[in-house]
């Protein structure tokens, strides 16, 4: 598996925010929290790719926002905040030696971060970045390879996979369990053979990163940790204290290349 990443940008603190009251980030601090969370990834044998520093785009370490990566395509994203288009260029650049490529264009908008693959179902959030435009585009793009795309309502958070990820799914996504948080999304609609609800006070706790039987937790959110090692995954806790004030996620962090 490859991981697409970006380096820590020194304008995060100017970072789009949606939820958060913008607090002073410490920049050094973020770039070692980033740098162990590479660092986890090649541990659970993930080759990780580092993307050149975009020094003048806050938001660009969140790779994952950028594309929507399958077997056969990349879709490349249009991001609903306008800050965040530069991003797309040299991401569908890293990307094109890997897959053929598709782009989301105007009037669509979508975030990577709104969307939720469970086998060959995906699943996309409409929320303040992802439009049914852009959800109509990616569910044409990848229709001729077998996928079914649905879009649904996420309100709360900033997207989809902040209230709800999945973890362990095989190829075929009939065992997966969900980690997810049920106040911001209906956990009923995804299918999933077992849900894990994130702990009261843990809110952001369902944005968690499946590698294999691993999952990597925000290490904010330990009792949710508990209940996913309780359901039988391998539990590795990610310190993201710092890239949290920009409103990061753990899933956010990276692109995924099965
Ligand atoms: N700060 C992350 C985002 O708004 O996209």
């Amino acid at each position: 598996m490859l991981a697409l990443t970006r380096a820590v940008p020194a304008s995060l603190a100017q970072c789009e925010l949606t939820h958060l009251q913008r607090v002073a980030i410490d920049i050094g601090r973020a770039r070692a929290q980033h740098e162990r969370y590479e660092n986890a990834l090649r541990q659970l044998g993930v080759s990780v790719h580092r993307l050149p520093e975009t020094e003048d785009l806050p938001d660009s370490v969140f790779v994952e926002d950028a594309a929507v990566v399958v077997d056969e395509l990349a879709v490349l994203a249009r991001p609903g905040a306008e800050s965040r288009r530069a991003e797309i260029p040299s991401v569908a650049q890293a990307l094109a030696p890997y897959r053929a490529l598709a782009f989301v264009v105007a009037p669509g908008t979508l975030d990577g971060g709104d969307v939720l693959r469970i086998g060959k179902r995906l699943f996309v959030g409409l929320s303040a970045r992802t439009n049914a435009a852009g959800i109509a585009q990616l569910a044409a793009f990848l229709a001729p390879f077998g996928y079914r795309v649905a879009g649904l309502a996420v309100s709360g958070c900033l997207h989809l996979k902040s209230a709800i990820t999945a973890i362990g799914t095989s190829g075929a996504g009939d065992d997966t369990t969900v980690v997810l948080n049920p106040a911001w999304v209906d956990g009923s609609r995804f299918g999933a053979q077992r849900a894990i609800e994130v702990a009261p006070q843990e809110a952001m706790a369902a944005n968690v990163l499946s590698i294999g039987n691993s999952v990597l937790v925000n290490a904010s959110a330990p009792r949710t940790a508990e209940r996913i090692a309780a359901a039988g995954f391998d539990v590795v806790l990610v310190d993201q204290s710092e890239l949290a004030k920009a409103e990061s996620g753990l899933t956010c962090c990276s692109l995924l290349l099965a």
